[in-house]
């Protein structure tokens, strides 16, 4: 018979967790926004590994939605997400109100410079300064010794990293290859948004990466072309896919790679299949 697993501490408040967090050890935290799923079980899996104590935090944080982006209809499935946590060993979720998160106007944000201001933060603005505004709170909560993030989140991961360095927060942080199904989709939350056939649309975006990964001896133009054209069949199918852009960057600053590009890259790609936004990335190396 296998042991039952053992339910996590809830904390609700900052304080509640303050006082739990002095009876931990060293502590990795796993940030989340909930609608847990097998990505977050392998982050949660990295940081167990790293740690005597592992928190998950829990939050949907309003601070990175834009005006008419789905901070309402995200999806929120507490009571699945500690299922989850119990299953994998987690020790303390920490899910705050709003209210506990930012008790008055957050009048005071983090900058996340020029890195956040290109690509996801020019097509979200304000998307990278509420990240890393939640992200240097839960920060200062937790106060942990690891924090485990998906590279899923590519450029979300790039700019937290560099938040830590600029800002002195001497926290490690280990980035997580991203999880994808059978079918090569990426796991995300958002998924649960889309119809079969969208979903089925949406296969175009691993497959564009692929292509491109696929092309890299080519270099940076033979990439782009590969990838370019596995997007442009997918605009007139069934579920078409509207790009919003693809990226050949490089892996340190964001910035888009010269022809002449030699050293590590990331592919990424973001486009809309119905009304969900999706993105995905593959790390190259040139
Ligand atoms: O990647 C996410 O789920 C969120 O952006 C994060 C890091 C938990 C901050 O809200």
């Amino acid at each position: 018979m296998t042991a039952p697993d053992r339910a996590p501490v809830v904390a609700r408040t900052p304080e509640e967790l303050a006082r739990i967090r002095a009876g931990l050890g060293r502590t990795a935290l796993v940030p989340t926004m909930g609608a847990l799923h097998s990505g977050h079980r392998g982050l949660i899996a990295a940081a167990r590994g790293r740690a005597e104590a592992v928190v998950v935090s829990i939050f949907v944080n309003p601070l990175q939605f834009g005006p008419g982006e789905d901070f309402d209809r995200y999806p929120r499935a507490f009571e699945d997400d500690l299922r989850t946590c119990a299953e994998e060993g987690v020790d303390v979720v920490y899910a705050p109100a709003v209210e506990a998160m930012y008790p008055g106007e957050q009048l005071v944000t983090v900058d996340p410079g020029p890195m956040g201001h290109v690509l996801e933060g020019a097509s979200r603005p304000g998307h990278f300064a509420g990240v890393l505004t939640v992200v240097a709170k839960l920060f200062h909560m937790v106060r942990p010794d690891v924090a485990v993030f998906g590279q899923k989140d590519a450029q979300q991961l790039a700019v937290i990293r560099r938040m830590v360095r600029d800002l002195a927060f001497g926290v490690t942080v280990v980035g997580v290859p991203t999880v994808r199904d059978s079918d090569g989709l990426a796991t995300s939350s958002r998924n649960v948004y889309l119809s079969p056939a969208e979903r089925t649309g949406a296969l175009a975006l691993s497959r564009a990466l692929l292509a491109g990964a696929d092309a890299s001896v080519t270099g940076p133009v033979g990439i782009l072309d590969a990838a370019r054209e596995v997007l442009r069949e997918a605009a007139s199918s069934e579920a078409p896919v509207e790009l919003d852009y693809l990226a050949l960057v490089d892996a340190h600053t964001f910035a888009e790679v010269g022809a002449d590009h030699r050293g590590e890259a990331v592919l990424l790609v973001a486009a809309r299949v119905g009304s969900t936004r999706l993105i995905d990335n593959v790390p190259l190396t040139l």
